[in-house]
């Protein structure tokens, strides 16, 4: 795809997001959001027996590269365990989304990812007190495009 095809895959995925809103009585509900610019967005995800996503969805408010990574990802985990969710590289989101386009807005690319990946992580010590994982997660993104 060339960059105006990227652009109107970011668009598509901000005016028409998929999975976009809540999910009644969650596994795991995580906010997150990027200190500074006041985004914010909102996983929820059900997981069967084994971890395994079963459905996910997201709210949140932010720019339009935020809110369609955030889109974006919840079409990538679907079927995917919180282990591989938590092992999974940014690439594949970041490719989608066109690294020209994203590559000085990694930070918002992948709000949406790092909040479920800071979920995943941490949900299994809540089930194991039987707690829903309702947690502000303060992102530390580590993220470069070598
Ligand atoms: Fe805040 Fe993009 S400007 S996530």
């Amino acid at each position: 795809m060339d960059r105006r095809e990227y652009i109107e895959f970011i668009l598509d995925h901000y005016n028409n997001p998929r999975n976009h809103g809540a999910i009644d009585d969650p596994d795991i509900l995580v906010n997150g959001g990027n200190p500074g610019c006041g985004d914010v967005v909102t996983m929820y995800v059900k997981v069967d027996d084994d971890n395994r996503v079963t459905d996910v969805k997201f709210e949140g408010r932010g720019c339009t590269i935020s809110m369609a990574g955030a889109s974006l990802v919840t079409e990538l985990v679907k079927g995917k365990t919180l282990k591989e969710i938590e092992e999974m590289p940014y690439t594949p989101l970041i490719d989608q989304m066109g690294e020209d386009v994203v590559k000085s807005r990694l930070r918002c690319a992948t709000l949406g990812m790092d909040t479920l990946k800071g979920g995943a992580r941490e949900y299994p010590s809540r089930k194991a007190t039987g707690q829903k994982l309702i947690q502000p997660i303060v992102l530390a993104h580590t993220l470069s495009t070598d």
